[in-house]
């Protein structure tokens, strides 16, 4: 049987990386939850472990975190994006990062410019690190419910290198929800204006979970 990676959330522990830990962990995967304190890293994991019935999240420092994984998750907050991939470059060499962010102020909700973050990382990162970006419109209110059933949510996933996307779409699925490849890491510029969007509709509708569907093709 093929062994599962290991996945380190880096960021992992404010609103959207747990909701991906706890999913993944739903799954079976180990996970590292990652932050700039290691008392923080290792109290976001111990809820998980406790909420999840398992020992198969741990908390270490952001670097140590990248060291460790197989797979990478950033889900640091949209301000630090640029100065944390700086301080992890080295940490990631050889690595994937999915990079989650979406550049979007919750308080006034516009799109940002290109280029898009995920952009921006593989800038910073250089070409030993195989950056995708996924998972901007995923909301972290959606993930935390109902874990064991599938999200009704479509996750648009770029990157220059389909390998590396076709293993964040494997995540995506294993994490219950739909994922499909959506061209290179400039279109990830669109992506994160979608999550404009939606932060638009969810203030206007009163709720939390806006997200995403793609119509017109087969789930594959
Ligand atoms: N929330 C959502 O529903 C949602 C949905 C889709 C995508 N996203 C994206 O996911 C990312 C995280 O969103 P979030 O809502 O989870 O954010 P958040 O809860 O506000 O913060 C996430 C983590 O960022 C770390 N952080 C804060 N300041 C930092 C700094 N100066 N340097 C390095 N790390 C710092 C903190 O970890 P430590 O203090 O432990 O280091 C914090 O727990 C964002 O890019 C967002 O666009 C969020």
């Amino acid at each position: 049987m093929q062994t599962l990676p290991t996945i380190a959330i880096l960021g992992g522990t404010g609103k959207e990386g747990p909701g991906l830990a706890a999913r993944w962990l739903a799954a079976g995967y180990s996970v590292i939850i990652g932050s700039r304190q290691l008392d923080k890293a290792q109290a976001t994991a111990a809820e998980l472990n406790q909420k999840l019935n398992t020992q198969r999240a741990k908390g270490l420092e952001n670097s140590q975190a990248a060291r460790e994984a197989d797979l990478c998750v950033l889900t640091v907050v949209a301000e630090a994006h640029q100065a944390a991939l700086e301080s992890l470059k080295d940490a990631l060499q050889g690595k994937i990062l999915v990079d989650a962010t979406a550049r979007v102020d919750f308080r006034n909700p516009i799109p940002p410019a290109p280029p898009s973050a995920g952009r921006i990382a593989q800038d910073i990162l250089g070409p030993g690190v195989r950056v995708v970006a996924a998972f901007q419109n995923v909301p972290s209110h959606a993930l935390k419910k109902n874990l064991d059933q599938a999200l009704d949510t479509d996750v648009l996933v770029c990157a220059d290198d389909p390998e590396a996307a076709e293993q964040a779409i494997a995540l995506a699925k294993a994490g219950g929800m739909r994922a499909y490849y959506a061209g290179n890491l400039d279109n990830a510029i669109v992506v994160e204006g979608i999550t404009s969007l939606l932060i638009s509709i969810n203030k206007r509708y009163g709720v939390k979970t806006a997200t995403i569907n793609i119509t017109g093709l087969e789930a594959t």
